[in-house]
C-alpha cells in the first residue's frame, strides 16, 4: 500500500516493520480528539484564506461524517496507516476524495499528536478530579459516623495511643485533598495549545493559532514551536500526580486488608468488593483492595517508563515519543477505576466499633495519659515518663493493665494521684481530651469534618 508520506520512497516496508512502527493499536483512543483537532484546524485554514471556503466545507462535512461513524463504532483502522492521524486522513479521503489532502496544510503530525494528547489529558484529569472529590465525600460521611469510634492508633505498627476512627479516616481525606489540588493545579499546564507549531519551526502559511486554541477550548498557547512539539512534561506531571494518588490509595488498602483479617476484625468489606476461594470454602478475600495496592506498581512503572524515554532526547520530535501513550492510557484507566472501587468499598464497609474499642481496653496505650496526668500534677514530664515506664514493666510482668493498679499503690508513687486518674486512663476520655488543634479530640475531629464539608460543597 502506498504510504501517505511515500513520495521520496522507492522501496516498500515489510509488514513486520509496519507493525513495529505502528501506534494505531493504542492511539485509536485519540480518534475523538484527532477529529476535533482537525475540525478546528480546517476552520482556521478556511478563515485565514489558506484554503477556499468550499474546500473547508467539504472537509468539515467529511470530518463530521467520520465523527458520527466513530460514535457509532463504524470506523475501522489499519496498521498500514501507522497511526490514528494517517488513519483518519485516509478515511477522510475515502469520504470526500483528494480534497482531503488539503487538511494537512500548515500542520504536522508532530503538533497534531501533541494537540490530541493535551485534549485527552484535559478531559481525563477533569474526570479524575471528579472521582477524587466523590471519594473525599465518602470519607467525610464515614468519618462523621465514626467520630466517637475508638481505635488503637499505631506507630511502628505498635499500639501507640487510642484515636478516633473518624480522625484516621480524615487523614486519608487530607491526602486526597492534596491529590485533587495537584491534579487541579496541573490543568494550567495541560490546557495549552501546541497546534500551529507544525513540524518544529512554525509555518510560512498565515495561520491563526489563537483561533484554533479558542476553537478547542485551550486557555493558552505554547510560545515556542520547538517546545510545543517536544514537551511531554504535562504527561509526566500527570503520571507523577497519579503515582502519589495511588500511593495513598495503596496505604489505605493495606490498612483495610489488615483490618479485615481474622486477627483484627475491625471492619468487614461488603461481598461486592470481596471474592471467595476455589478451594477453601470459608474464605472471603479483600481482592479489590489488594488489586488497587498491586496496580500502584504499574502506575509507578508508567512514570518511570516515560521519564526514561524522555531522558536525553534531543529537540524536537523523535519517534521515541510514540512510547508516551500506553502508559498514559493505562494510568488514566487504572486510577479512575481504583477511585471508583475505593469509594464503593469504603461506603459499604461495616465498621466493628466494639472490636476496635476493645482493642484499646486491654493494652497499655494509655501510658501517655498517666504520664500526662503526673505532669499535670507538677512532675517534670521526663520523671513522669520514667515512673510510668516502671509501672508498665510491672504490668507486663504480671499480665495486668494500668487501670488495674489500685489507688493506694498510685498514691505511694505520688500522693497527688487521685481517683480521677481512672477516668483519664479510659480510652474514650483519652481520645476526647486531646483538644489540641488538629488532634484526635472529638471536638477537633468535628471541626475538621465541618471544614471538609465546606470545602466539598
Ligand atoms: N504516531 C506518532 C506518535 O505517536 C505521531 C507523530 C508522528 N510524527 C512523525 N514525524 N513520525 O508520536
Amino acid at each position: 500500500m502506498k504510504k501517505l508520506w511515500g513520495g521520496r520512497f522507492t522501496g516498500e516496508n515489510k509488514d513486520w516493520i509496519d507493525t513495529f512502527g505502528a501506534s494505531i493499536s493504542f492511539d485509536y483512543q485519540l480518534a475523538k480528539q484527532d477529529i476535533l483537532g482537525s475540525l478546528a484546524h480546517v476552520k482556521m485554514l478556511g478563515a485565514c484564506g489558506i484554503i477556499t471556503k468550499d474546500e473547508m466545507q467539504q472537509i468539515q462535512t467529511g470530518l463530521k461524517s467520520l465523527q458520527e461513524k466513530l460514535a457509532n463504532n463504524e470506523l475501522t483502522f489499519t496498521t498500514q496507516n501507522e497511526d490514528i492521524h494517517l488513519n483518519i486522513e485516509s478515511l477522510l479521503t475515502e469520504e470526500i476524495g483528494p480534497v482531503a489532502g488539503k487538511l494537512h496544510t500548515a500542520r504536522s503530525r508532530n503538533d497534531q499528536v501533541a494537540t490530541d494528547m493535551h485534549l485527552y489529558l484535559k478531559e481525563t484529569v477533569t474526570n479524575v478530579i471528579e472521582k477524587i472529590h466523590q471519594l473525599r465525600r465518602v470519607l467525610v460521611d464515614k468519618a462523621e459516623e465514626n467520630i466517637e469510634t475508638i481505635m488503637p492508633g499505631y506507630t511502628h505498627m505498635q499500639h501507640a495511643q487510642p484515636i478516633s476512627f473518624g480522625h484516621h479516616l480524615m487523614a486519608y481525606y487530607q491526602m486526597l485533598t492534596r491529590d485533587q489540588e495537584r491534579m487541579q493545579e496541573s490543568v494550567s499546564r495541560i490546557d495549552v495549545s501546541p497546534l500551529g507549531a507544525a513540524a518544529l519551526a512554525g509555518t510560512t502559511f498565515p495561520i491563526d493559532r489563537q483561533m484554533t486554541a479558542d476553537e478547542l477550548g485551550f486557555s493558552d498557547i505554547y510560545d515556542n514551536s520547538l517546545d510545543a512539539v517536544s514537551d511531554r512534561d504535562f504527561i509526566l506531571e500527570f503520571l507523577s500526580n497519579a503515582s502519589l494518588l495511588m500511593m495513598h490509595l495503596s496505604r489505605f488498602c493495606e490498612e483495610m486488608i489488615l483490618w479485615c483479617s481474622y486477627e483484627f476484625q475491625f471492619v468487614e468489606l461488603a461481598d461486592t468488593f470481596s471474592t471467595g476461594s476455589s478451594i477453601m470454602p470459608q474464605k472471603k478475600n479483600p481482592d479489590m483492595a489488594e488489586l488497587i495496592r498491586g496496580k500502584t506498581g504499574r502506575v509507578y512503572g508508567n512514570l518511570f517508563q516515560l521519564l526514561t524515554v524522555m531522558k536525553s532526547l534531543p529537540l524536537a520530535y523523535n519517534k521515541d515519543f510514540q512510547e508516551d501513550k500506553e502508559g498514559m492510557f493505562d494510568t488514566s484507566e487504572t486510577i479512575i477505576a481504583s477511585l471508583e472501587i475505593m469509594s464503593g468499598m469504603i461506603e459499604t464497609m461495616k465498621v466493628n466499633q466494639a472490636t476496635m474499642q476493645q482493642a484499646t481496653e486491654k493494652d497499655l496505650s494509655n501510658a501517655t495519659e498517666l504520664a500526662d496526668y503526673l505532669a499535670n500534677k507538677g512532675l517534670p514530664f521526663r520523671q513522669a515518663h520514667e515512673i510510668v515506664g516502671k509501672l508498665v514493666l510491672e504490668c507486663i510482668q504480671q499480665g495486668t493493665y494500668l487501670q488495674d493498679i489500685p489507688l493506694e499503690k498510685y498514691q505511694q508513687i505520688s500522693p497527688s494521684i487521685e481517683a480521677d486518674v481512672y477516668d483519664k486512663l479510659n480510652s474514650h476520655s483519652a481520645v476526647k481530651n486531646r483538644h489540641s488543634l488538629g488532634g484526635t479530640g472529638f471536638d477537633q475531629v468535628k471541626s475538621q469534618i465541618e471544614k471538609a464539608k465546606a470545602e466539598l460543597s
